[in-house]
């Protein structure tokens, strides 16, 4: 009966081959669920290619680079503050409540190319110090032979008494080579010396803080000329510290030697500061004569703006991190936004944060808890390095993996490349665009119509953009009728503290008396 039943369907060829049908697409299905599971289980940060090739879409990382960006409204609001800053500092009364101290350097002209002499420098600002002989022939000519020494990390957060016996015994040798120690002439020096001072002349000057990373004992409070005459009178050397200048005042006189019409020094590599000439009529603290010219280079110490806390709305917790963990916490708020010693920092910890995030290196992350690697290492990421992510153009990055390399990560991805690039640019910006702020503060406030800007620094002389990222935001910040130029200073600011140190000699009251402005443009002649 059921075999009549089943017999009695004829055979359907539309059901069959719906039964085919089906039958493929399950296997389909299965087959791809299976080459799916397969390939995540595989490569698992293949899945977040798409949503990390523009990493300016993805929210997380996004967050965290908004954290640093500094538009031109709250750049505004900084030049407000720092030129408030500027104006308490330069009174006597409320000096003490400035976090920019604006110190009068007692460089009060440029020289005039007439000089005459066998001048030595000494150049001390970092971990490498240089000593310099310059024969000024007159007409601007000039004769220069220097040597590179280092300062050993020993030396540096030492007694403050071995600092100085280094220098001079370095000095002595230098001076042995190039046949100048007995010669029966007592040369004239002009010390560079690149931390804050509180000047009392032009040859004597105190240590207010120790920048940097030098924390020598004995040295803050006294009198760093002094400390070096002392060493240079026991070791009985024919030389006289004729005078002291910070390095922003050196840059700008050996910038205005060439070219009369710098009125600013800065400085952009391990630390940051700028230089000035100001009106004596402002100047509150000013405490020497009003003979013309009526104007003083005022050595700002601008790396303390923010010291007070007028800063803390734009800093960051990788800002926070870098200082706490640094020599001088609470100290160089501005110059731990800016300058070399720390931009390197700043983005290794931001990578930190974003691998643990789970935002970077994904895939890999197991293998990055060796914290040897010079990624978990504080002072790891060298800011040198920013420098070289940053020329990387196009999609290849072969800067950027050898630098990734480096730190300790091997086989980046093409989006972790991107992304800490992108990292790299945010942080170099912004350390950009708030030392361009400072400038166009100066710039405005001078009002001379052209100026020149002598500058020095191996963050201005070999980070690709940061040049071009100050002259972008100065457009917008520096008044329209201003113009200004920037002049590289060739041979440092020792060149400058030679020229203020033959001066000085020459000079017995140390003040040059011509104005500023009537210096004649001479050419540079070595
Ligand atoms: C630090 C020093 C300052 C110097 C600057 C650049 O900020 O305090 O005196 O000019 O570094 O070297």
């Amino acid at each position: 009966m059921s075999f009549e039943f089943v017999q009695s369907f004829p055979y359907d060829p539309i059901s069959s081959l719906l039964r085919k049908f089906a039958y493929g697409l399950v296997t389909t299905c299965v087959l791809g669920t299976a080459v799916y599971i397969g390939y995540r289980v595989a490569a698992p940060d293949k899945s977040y290619i798409k949503r990390y090739r523009y990493p300016e879409l993805n929210d997380q990382i996004e967050k965290v680079i908004a954290s640093l960006k500094i538009n031109d409204e709250q750049l505004k609001h900084i030049m407000r503050t720092l030129e408030e800053e500027m104006n308490t500092g330069l009174s006597p009364t409320t000096h003490k409540q400035s976090s920019v101290k604006m110190f009068p350097s007692y460089v009060r002209h440029i020289p005039d190319g007439t000089e005459v002499g066998q001048v030595l420098a000494l150049d001390l600002g970092g971990t490498n110090f240089r000593i310099l002989s310059i024969k000024l022939r007159g007409n601007s000519k000039i004769d220069l032979t220097s040597k590179i020494f280092v300062v050993p990390q020993s030396v540096m957060i030492g007694d403050g008494r071995h600092l100085f016996r280094h220098l001079v015994e370095c000095l002595s040798d230098f001076m042995k080579k190039e046949a100048l120690l007995h010669t029966g002439i007592c040369y004239p020096l002009g010390f560079t010396f690149s931390f804050p001072c509180k000047q009392e002349s032009l040859s004597s000057a105190r240590l207010t803080a120790w920048t940097k990373g030098f924390s020598c004992s004995g040295v803050v409070n006294e009198d760093v000329v002094k400390l070096l005459q002392d060493a240079i009178n026991e070791k009985g050397i024919n030389v006289k510290c004729a005078a002291l200048v910070n390095d922003t005042v050196g840059t700008l006189m050996a910038c205005a030697y060439r070219e009369p019409s710098t009125a600013i020094g800065l400085i952009l590599g391990t630390g940051t500061n700028a230089c000035y000439i100001e009106n004596l009529d402002n100047v509150g603290t000013w405490n020497g004569d009003y003979n013309e010219p009526k104007q003083v280079i005022i050595n700002m110490e601008w790396g303390a703006f923010g010291d007070n806390g007028c800063l803390n709305h734009i800093r960051t917790k990788y800002d926070e991190e870098v200082d706490l963990s640094s020599i001088n916490p609470g100290k160089q708020t501005f110059e731990k936004m800016i300058s070399g010693m720390y931009m390197g920092e700043i983005v290794r910890l931001i990578i930190l944060d974003l691998l643990q995030q789970e935002l970077l290196f994904l895939g890999h992350r197991d293998t990055y808890g060796d914290y040897k690697t010079p990624l978990y290492n504080r002072g790891g990421f060298y800011t040198k390095f920013v420098s070289t992510v940053e020329t990387d153009e196009g999609i290849k990055f072969s800067n950027t993996r050898r630098v990734l390399e480096d730190i300790g990560i091997r086989n980046p991805t093409f989006d972790d490349c991107v992304i800490v690039q992108h990292i790299c640019r945010q942080v170099s910006t912004r350390a950009a665009r708030l030392a361009g702020a400072g400038l166009a503060v100066l710039i405005n406030r001078m009002k001379k119509s052209n100026i020149t800007i002598g500058v020095d620094g191996s963050l201005y002389r070999y980070h690709p953009r940061f040049k071009r990222n100050m002259e972008r935001c100065m457009e917008n910040l520096v008044h329209k009728d201003l113009k200004f130029k920037w002049a590289l200073s060739d041979d440092g600011s020792g060149k400058g503290a030679a020229l203020v140190a033959c001066v000085a000699e020459q000079n017995s009251s140390g003040i040059f008396v011509q104005n500023h402005k009537e210096v004649p443009d001479y050419k540079k002649s070595e």
